[in-house]
């Protein structure tokens, strides 16, 4: 007897301490801000234990991971964070948790109206916003002063035209490292926001707000045309784009190789580090417009979390969900990582402002981002933009042939689909 009771509070003990053990899947920047929130939420909920799961840098490699383990019902990941463009996907595969509960119209007030559309798919919410991001131009203040330019470019003709210019005069002077701009032009989404932006900043349009294919435009063609150009023809960009992504973008512009870069706003908080060469000397602004356009475009991009359907712990997963969620961890990604929040008030924050005083800049070009289309579909859908923006790009392909075909192949898919 004496023995068994002995079991038994051995048991009780066990039982009160134990943790609940939940896994995250997220990439980790640079500047480790997810695993900060991490150690953050693990040190004040002793029953909780999260496990931060590095995953990698490209969306479309998450993409591919997270449909594998959803797909055979994996509970592991029970906490994600995951692309603005999954959510139809995700919540039409049942992956997703249905969120409502947590967000009354009170709740859903405090956000952008962008990001709270962005997770609502058939008027339901699939995932806390996290932060929201769209594409900028990053400068180099001081190159465009030495060359007397009292503005960044605000057309194509201007980008072009600056960068040849500066190029020209810095190359003469010894500075054989340079190049006039870097974006992302690797096979993958990112190529997809880099070329949307050029479209839509001509008046173009692939998928247009009725889910009609429009793309086979003379305006778009001249878009996609113009982003090969800016590597083959005016020669302001490097080959080397075709492969990068965000970060390869983001090391040349940050030691000083580069004049122009396209990024997200993440990138700046990395420009202006304490170690950075180009510290000080970068200012963003919104893309060019093209001579079809009436202003430049950004594409809408950013982060939510998501908790698994099939999680075995679903309360401790949204408590953790809400954690990196709420203003105070919000906070903590502008600090870290200059990621914009999804929460309006961050804007006017005193803290935020003292840590990046142009958020107001930064503001006005998140609220005007352009929403990828929204689709269950859409990594179909981009896979053909990415086959076809690629092939153009890179010169393998002429640009009116790849969007007649790109055109084409997103009609059999829709059709494929009942969608048409
Ligand atoms: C950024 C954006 C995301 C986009 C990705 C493409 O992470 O926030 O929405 O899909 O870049 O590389």
């Amino acid at each position: 007897m004496k023995k068994f009771l002995v079991v038994l509070l051995a048991i009780l003990v066990v039982v009160a301490f134990a943790k609940v053990k939940i896994t995250y899947f997220a990439d980790n920047d640079p500047n480790g801000a997810e695993a900060l929130l991490v150690r953050i939420f693990n040190a004040v909920h002793p029953d909780i234990q999260v496990e931060f799961i590095q995953v990698p840098w490209s969306t479309t490699d998450k993409h591919q991971m997270l449909v594998t383990r959803l797909g055979a019902k994996d509970p592991d990941p029970d906490v994600y964070l995951g692309d603005v463009i999954w959510p139809p996907e995700f919540a039409a595969a049942g992956w997703a948790l249905k969120l409502d509960d947590y967000f009354p119209k009170s709740e859903r007030e405090k956000y952008l109206p962008g990001v709270i559309d962005a997770v609502t798919y058939k008027g339901h919410i699939y995932a806390f916003p996290a932060f929201t991001d769209g594409g900028l131009l990053f400068y180099r203040k001081d190159l465009l002063e030495k060359y007397g330019y009292d503005h960044p470019p605000r057309t194509w003709d201007e980008l072009v035209e600056m960068a040849q210019t500066i190029l020209k005069g810095e190359r003469a002077a010894g500075n054989k490292d340079l190049v006039g701009f870097v974006f992302q032009a690797a096979q993958y989404e990112g190529l997809v926001c880099d070329v949307l932006e050029y479209v839509w900043a001509n008046g173009g349009e692939i998928i247009d707000g009725n889910g009609n294919i429009v793309s086979d435009d003379p305006k778009v063609v001249e878009a996609v045309k113009f982003v090969h150009d800016l590597i083959f023809k005016y020669k302001i960009a490097p080959e080397s784009v075709l492969s990068f992504m965000e970060e390869d973008a983001r090391q040349v512009f940050q030691q000083g190789k580069a004049i122009f870069m396209r990024n997200w706003p993440y990138a700046w908080s990395h420009a202006n580090s304490p170690t950075s060469p180009v510290k000080g000397k970068v200012g963003i602004a919104p893309m060019p417009r093209g001579p079809h356009g009436s202003s430049g475009a950004a594409t809408l991009g950013g982060w939510n979390i998501f908790v698994n359907a099939y999680s075995d712990h679903k309360k401790e997963a949204i408590e953790f969900a809400k954690w990196l969620t709420s203003e105070e961890a919000q906070l903590i990604r502008i600090i870290v990582r200059n990621n914009m929040p999804t929460r309006k008030d961050l804007y006017t924050n005193k803290v935020a402002l003292s840590f990046n005083p142009d958020l107001e800049d930064f503001y006005k070009i998140m609220i005007n981002a352009k929403p990828r289309p929204r689709t269950p579909i859409y990594p179909e859908v981009s896979d053909i933009m990415q086959r076809y923006f690629h092939a153009a790009v890179s010169g393998k392909m002429d640009p009116q042939k790849a969007i007649k075909e790109m055109t084409k192949e997103l009609n059999e898919l829709y059709e494929e689909y009942g969608l048409k």
